[in-house]
């Protein structure tokens, strides 16, 4: 073999192991430029969602206890039967605020001696909502036909088989006496148990 011929055969080595060198080296070049970029859009995109805020929890000019939502008067509130009201607030989520917004109901009755009861109308068996029904004076559940007695209890109707696992969930109340303003502390619960564990 001709000197010639061995001295092509070594350029043509290293013009191979030249160029993946080069490839390797702009691959590299390429994965360490993009990583920090990919970081940075992982951050901007993810960090509002890690921030996520829960709905405001306190109604403009409402109660300072943190929780208490502004529901109604007191003379709102009927002593014969329970009286639907929604729970309104303004929500901030990662990128929008929302004012206003609907986040839940609950039922409101007041005793002869003046004092109220609150009840959640998510229905404790699977979350449908439960109404309350003046022919029978109860709360009945279209879904599944659970009814419950304005104290909340569970109501056997009929010997069919009741199916929530607990009572209606209860809410706790303040009244503001100086303004007769009816505060309620809205918790959404899990449904489908016995215990009552707020989400
Ligand atoms: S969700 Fe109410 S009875 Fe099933």
């Amino acid at each position: 073999m001709s000197e010639t011929k061995i001295s092509t055969a070594k350029e043509s080595r290293r013009g191979f192991f030249g160029s993946f060198s080069a490839w390797l080296a702009a691959a590299v070049g390429a994965v360490i430029g993009v990583g920090p970029v990919c970081v940075g859009l992982y951050t901007f995109i993810m960090e509002p969602l890690r921030k996520k805020q829960m709905p405001r929890k306190e109604r403009d000019g409402g109660s300072s206890d943190p929780g208490f939502f502004r529901v109604a008067s007191v003379d709102e509130i009927a002593t014969d039967v329970p009286r639907r009201f929604t729970i309104v607030a303004d929500k901030l989520d990662a990128w929008n605020f929302m004012k206003d917004q609907a986040l839940g109901a609950v039922y409101l009755q007041k005793n002869e001696a003046g004092d109220i009861s609150c009840y959640h109308t998510t229905c404790p068996h699977a979350g449908c909502s439960v109404a309350y029904e003046q022919d029978s004076n109860a709360y009945h559940c279209p879904c599944h036909n659970s009814s419950f007695n304005l104290d909340g209890s569970k109501l056997e109707n009929g010997g069919s088989t009741n199916p929530s696992p607990r009572p209606l969930d209860t809410l706790e109340i303040k009244v503001d006496e100086a303004t007769n303003t009816v505060f309620v502390k809205y918790e959404d619960y899990y449904t489908g148990r016995h215990d009552k564990v707020a989400k």
